[in-house]
């Protein structure tokens, strides 16, 4: 099968169907795109839409956000989960300014030298904002190569070699529109090649995919991923949320008010702090990083 048997139905589909979102505009910059494939890593589309707009708002260019400390960063992420993507885009934004001039850079090898910035966030960005021949593979691209191509129900766990080479043989030759098939294929594994209820009736696809042919055949059940309540990713949430409503550090008691446990509490703290999330002043205080410490007070201060 040739890829331009797949690009046009894919294409004209996504014409017709796509969602408009703020980093898919035309006008959106480069740096837009890479903010929003940092918080898409593992944030869902309806919550990165509000949150990346906020952030945009605030920080438009990477320079605005190298001159804002850690602490902001961190609060302006909220609770939009994995807060370390927030202490790398800042990262992030400290190496542009310093290297790049402000400038996100639009090759994928010096994307990849940013922090938080991998394989497929480079690839992202390259083909994105850059129109750059490179294929995307996140998880909705793989899935319906695996089953449109290989006649899988889902994907292995992670890329493989051949996987990577199939879909650089099936990437249109002009890299705007490898980006636009890439983006094409990411929305229909969205949107209608979903994971758990396909809708194989609106798909574009559907009359050349190797799993439909196959009947569908399943693939073998995954553990479970281990559940939120409870657990170290809950605690350390919990621990951030106090140091970010805090506006300041805080003394250990404090924290020690936000999670019972008080050994799972401090495996957590001893977490954040080896992350870079969480700092510790000379007076034992905690605080999120670039946050003051408290001020010894001095005579004659007025309140
Ligand atoms: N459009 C461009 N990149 C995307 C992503 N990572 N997830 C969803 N939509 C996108």
């Amino acid at each position: 099968m040739t890829s331009a048997a797949y690009a046009a139905p894919v294409m004209s589909w996504y014409a017709h169907h796509a969602r408009d979102l703020p980093w898919r505009r035309p006008d959106a910059s480069p740096w837009s795109i890479l903010v929003s494939e940092i918080m898409l890593q593992q944030t869902p589309v309806s919550r990165v839409i509000p949150a990346h707009a906020a952030w945009l708002d605030r920080w438009p260019e990477p320079r605005a956000l190298a001159s804002a400390s850690v602490a902001d960063a961190l609060r302006q992420w909220d609770r939009l989960g994995y807060p370390r993507r927030a202490v790398r885009l800042h990262a992030s934004a400290r190496l542009i300014t310093s290297r790049h001039g402000g400038r996100v850079p639009s090759s994928a090898e010096e994307l990849r030298s940013l922090p938080g910035v991998g394989a497929y966030t480079a690839a992202a960005v390259a083909s994105f904002a850059f129109g750059q021949r490179r294929a995307v593979l996140d998880t909705n691209v793989r899935r319906v190569l695996a089953r449109l191509v290989v006649g899988e129900s889902r994907p292995a766990p992670t890329v493989s070699a051949a996987e990577r080479l199939l879909a650089d043989r099936l990437l249109p030759p002009d890299g705007k529109l490898a980006a636009r098939w890439s983006v094409g294929l990411m929305e229909l594994g969205a949107l209608v090649c979903t994971a758990a209820r396909p809708r194989c009736a609106e798909c574009p696809l559907a009359d050349q995919c190797a799993w439909l042919r196959r009947g569908y055949p399943p693939s073998p059940r995954r553990r479970r991923a281990p559940g939120y309540e409870g657990s170290d990713r809950q605690c350390r949430g919990k621990l951030l949320a106090v140091l970010r409503d805090a506006q300041g550090p805080v003394g250990a008691s404090t924290l020690a008010a936000a999670w019972n446990d008080a050994g799972q509490r401090d495996r957590c703290l001893a977490a954040l702090l080896a992350d870079g999330l969480v700092t510790r002043g000379t007076d034992g205080s905690l605080g999120l990083p670039g946050d003051e410490p408290p001020r010894p007070e001095t005579p004659g201060q007025t309140a």
